[in-house]
């Protein structure tokens, strides 16, 4: 599921980057390529053979990831269907790298983190509001400062707004150094967080005004000099992520649809921004 650019990438944190500091977490692991590009990371340098990457997944297929993100050719995998634990597809294409590898099995919200400090952090698994809580709860507090390394995997598409509202909250105590296509925002941990301002971030304490005023943060960030060199398919869904916002987590359906005809007309050349709006178009019909 990850793209050639971000596996590149953790493999060159867990290579050339990883001090041993701390450990490192692939929240979100499914059939093992984020687990694999740190994994050979640290093969490559000969790294002794500890469990240092924890992995986090249920392993539980569903009718998106079958459609979309599973390789029908594959033995082990053609038979597969909604429902299924695919554990085993991810031992074998992580058997290369098991020596690094602590696998944490089932829903990650029912497995406290120990504390342990973390080095690299890959985020993969923030697909609900709920589970965000549980990062801010669970890996965030023991992120390194100074050389903490959080790589938010789902940021830059319109689905996942509460990350970019949590990192905009944030933004006094990361350093932002990465954007990688579709779609990690990286990261470093500059110092400490207290504890107040993580419990700040927690959804129960963002109020709608602080979603859409901390969501626009982001976009006119995401919009200005550094990051704004993203221009396009991928300035697209964080434009669109204001509509989304609005639309199925403000509640404002004249909000959404007036940013929706704006990004349409901003976007009207490029066909996955206007995929995505039809999308939301669709949902907010049925809303
Ligand atoms: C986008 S995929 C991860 C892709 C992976 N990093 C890769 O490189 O291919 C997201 C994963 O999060 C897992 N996931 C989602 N919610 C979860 C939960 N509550 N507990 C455990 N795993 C979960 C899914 O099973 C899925 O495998």
């Amino acid at each position: 599921m990850t793209s050639v650019d971000e596996r590149r990438l953790l493999y060159t944190l867990a290579k050339d980057y990883f001090s041993d500091s701390g450990c490192i977490i692939d929240g979100g692991a499914y059939l093992g390529s984020s687990s694999l590009a740190l994994g050979l990371g640290l093969k490559h340098r000969n790294f002794p053979k500890r469990k240092i990457i924890h992995a986090f997944d249920q392993f539980i297929m569903n009718q998106v990831y079958i459609q979309h993100y599973l390789d029908q050719s594959d033995p082990l995998s053609k038979s597969v269907k909604p429902g299924d634990y695919v554990r085993s597809i991810y031992d074998r294409n992580t058997a290369e790298v098991s020596e690094y590898i602590m696998i944490h099995d089932g829903d990650v919200q029912a497995t406290p983190w120990n504390g342990q400090p973390i080095e690299i952090l890959f985020i993969d698994i923030s697909k609900t509001p709920d589970i965000n809580d549980y990062i801010i709860t669970n890996w965030i507090p023991a992120l390194l400062p100074e050389v903490g390394v959080l790589i938010q995997q789902d940021q830059i598409e319109e689905n996942h707004v509460w990350i970019a509202i949590t990192m905009e909250m944030l933004v006094d105590y990361f350093e932002f150094i990465d954007y990688t296509a579709y779609s990690s925002m990286v990261y470093r941990l500059k110092r400490t967080i207290p504890t107040r301002t993580l419990e700040r971030c927690l959804q129960k304490n963002v109020t709608h005004q602080d979603r859409e005023f901390y969501y626009k943060n982001f976009l006119n960030r995401f919009r200005s000099i550094g990051m704004g060199r993203f221009t396009g398919w991928r300035l697209g869904m964080v434009e669109l992520g204001l509509a989304s916002l609005y639309a199925f987590h403000i509640g404002d359906v004249e909000k959404a649809k007036y940013t929706l005809m704006t990004v349409a007309k901003q976007f009207a050349h490029v066909p996955d921004t206007m995929n995505r709006l039809a999308e939301i178009w669709r949902r907010l019909g049925n809303t």
